[in-house]
């Protein structure tokens, strides 16, 4: 395996690292590294994968640069090797929802991370990005995003995940992949807030959506996350009948 970076918005960088053997035709696991004066990890992987991640940070800047580490939600491939980076690199505090905090990062960060409010902001230097919550979406009590408003780019984690080993941009339909993939996985908590919680994340309008598992998405982004969302609605309302 190794992990290939591509910088899919200003300064934004996508490190992915492709499993073959993972679902019918492969998967790949991306973080996000925002390359500024106080540089932020969005996704650490798993711990098997911190030699390639921190490996793919370097080529970009120095591993103990690192300020914030911060993910959506408590999984393997989300926060597994937060504490790997944390001690990779002094100065860096995870950073996520007070909720999350309280439920499960308190304990399970080695150094106490910073509790974040709804819609609170955190200046990286040139970048900025809002700590957006989402619970139970696409899974996980403790559910958030990131947006960063200077390039208008969503960190959507696990939504929109696709299959495969797709290019790391792609102007194309991806609602049709992720609802492919949701097929497989069943990976999203389906609930009533499901559709509204993806739709109101369309006020933002995103024209980047960066994805965990698959390609990026450059374009108009609020309309794909309102197609996502009624795929969801359509999916519980099945569900019901
Ligand atoms: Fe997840
Ligand atoms: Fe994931």
């Amino acid at each position: 395996m190794d992990t290939r970076i591509d910088e899919v918005a200003d300064r934004i960088f996508r490190l992915s690292t492709f499993v073959p053997d993972i679902g019918p035709t492969g998967f790949t696991f991306n973080q996000y590294l925002i390359d500024d004066e106080e540089p932020l990890l969005f996704h650490t992987g798993p711990r098997a994968m911190f030699p390639l991640v921190s490996e793919a940070i370097a080529t970009v800047t120095s591993l103990d640069r690192l300020r914030w580490i911060t993910f959506g939600h408590v999984e393997a491939d989300e926060c597994g090797s937060m504490n790997e980076f944390l001690g990779a690199a002094p100065d860096a505090k995870v950073a996520h929802g007070t909720l999350g905090c309280m439920v499960s990062i308190n304990d399970l960060a080695d150094r106490l991370p910073v509790p974040l409010a709804d819609g609170e902001v955190i200046e990286l230097g040139d970048h900025r990005v809002r700590h957006i919550d989402t619970p139970h979406v696409p899974h996980g009590w403790e559910a958030r995003l990131l947006f960063e408003e200077t390039t208008n780019t969503l960190l959507c984690g696990d939504l929109f995940t696709q299959l495969g080993d797709p290019p790391a941009i792609s102007t194309e339909d991806i609602v049709g992949p992720a609802s492919q993939a949701e097929d497989i996985f069943g990976y999203s908590a389906l609930s009533p807030k499901t559709g509204p919680t993806i739709r109101s994340l369309a006020d933002l309008a995103p024209t980047t959506l960066a994805v965990m598992h698959g390609s990026c998405f450059a374009g108009d982004g609020a309309m794909a996350l309102l197609t996502l969302a009624d795929e969801y609605d359509a999916r519980i309302a099945a569900a019901r009948a």
